[in-house]
């Protein structure tokens, strides 16, 4: 018990924290205020401390993506209000020349007003403009010259324009061909008239290309600047390409991913507008704290816009939406992490000390000034 006592005087003169006596200690009301005050922005700072604490801690970290193969999925989602589903078409092409043009598989076309609001029936069966494999009455139409020994009928206005392809032959416009003709007249009449939902995926080589919806049918030939044919059986200036992207991105969301094309109008001021999207793709890894990892896609954008149709011919490209997509040979790495528990008590301490030291301080300000105050009244 002596020891005990000896150790205690021992470690009494440490004490940094010595107290005065309770009864030279006064209590102001300016200092009950302080006290009040010091409290509500104790509790508030706090709260925000503890909030900031429970939120996940985002690391990003670039290197060179090395991974080799894999392919990159489009998500779209895309409302045109003037054009009508069966005139509609997506395809993508690739630097490679690859071409996808089956791709209306995994895209679903949905009927529209021209309002955008969906249609009350089922997604419109898929048409290609140009796609009847049977001629007029089961005949043999004429392919006009340029038959050969694997085709010898054209049913369609897609079959001419390939048989002239595989002719190596130019086309400079499909007005004269009987099969293009009927098959437009068929379509003519939703032009202006109704729109068209597309939503849905394609997935496509991790390469560099080109994606694009437009009205009609595009036959190229190799690589990305290949000429492009289009049927379209109406003046280009009538087309109005208004749109309105709901949403486009690559591969699979994760957390806080930003897709700038989301919810973009355009509206075309013009007819025959083709819209370009350009896209350039950060292939991101993202690894959340429960120990999954997303490998997926983020990407910026740029827009241009030009009308087609005052140049009076659409050699130079097509009435339409054009997404071209490039990818970047950098890969980010962003890793979720839980925030340091010892960095929160230290925080939480810094706010009580501090705030009791700033408060007394003010405190000590207001009780003197008023003092000096009372002071100068009374001489
Ligand atoms: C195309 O349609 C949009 C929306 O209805 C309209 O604002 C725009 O003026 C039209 N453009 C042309 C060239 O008619």
């Amino acid at each position: 018990m002596a020891a005990l006592g000896k150790l205690a005087d021992k470690i009494r003169p440490l004490d940094a924290f010595s107290k005065t006596l309770d009864e030279i200690r006064i209590q102001t009301f300016s200092g009950g205020i302080v006290t009040i005050l010091c409290t509500v922005l104790m509790l508030l700072l706090f709260l925000s401390e503890l909030n900031h604490y429970q939120t996940l801690k985002v690391t990003e970290t670039l290197f060179v993506d090395v991974s080799r193969s894999g392919k990159l999925r489009i998500n779209l989602d895309v409302t045109f209000y003037k054009i009508s589903c069966g005139f509609l078409n997506v395809d993508v092409m690739d630097s490679s020349g690859e071409r996808l043009s089956s791709i209306e598989k995994t895209i679903t076309k949905h009927k529209t007003d021209m309002l955008g609001n969906l249609a009350q029936e089922e997604p419109t069966e898929v048409v290609r403009v140009g796609h009847t494999t049977v001629g007029l009455n089961g005949t043999c139409g004429s392919c006009y010259g340029a038959e050969n020994a694997q085709r010898k009928c054209c049913n369609s206005c897609e079959d001419i324009i390939s048989a002239y392809m595989e002719m190596g032959w130019a086309l400079r416009s499909t007005e004269d061909f009987e099969q293009c003709k009927r098959e437009f007249k068929e379509k003519h009449i939703s032009i202006n008239k109704e729109g068209c939902r597309l939503t849905g995926y394609v997935e496509v080589n991790k390469i560099q290309g080109n994606l694009h919806i437009a009205p009609g049918s595009t036959f190229g030939g190799s690589g990305m600047h290949s000429h492009v044919h289009n049927l379209i059986p109406f003046e280009a200036k009538d087309v109005n390409t208004t749109h309105l992207v709901h949403h486009y991105s690559y591969g699979v969301p994760y957390p806080g991913r930003i897709d700038p094309m989301d919810n973009m109008m355009a509206v075309a001021g013009e007819g025959a507008m083709m819209f370009s999207y350009y896209t350039k793709i950060v292939p991101t890894m993202y690894a959340s704290v429960h120990n999954f990892t997303t490998r997926t896609f983020q990407y910026s954008l740029t827009t241009h816009k030009k009308s087609l149709a005052r140049s009076g011919t659409l050699e130079k490209g097509l009435p339409g939406l054009f997404v071209y997509y490039e990818l970047s040979p950098i890969m980010v790495k962003m890793e979720e992490e839980y925030r340091s528990t010892m960095h929160f008590l230290t925080s939480v301490c810094a706010i009580v000390g501090g705030l009791f030291t700033v408060a007394g301080i003010v405190d000590g300000m207001i009780y003197r000034g008023g003092k000096v105050i009372r002071k100068f009244h009374q001489g």
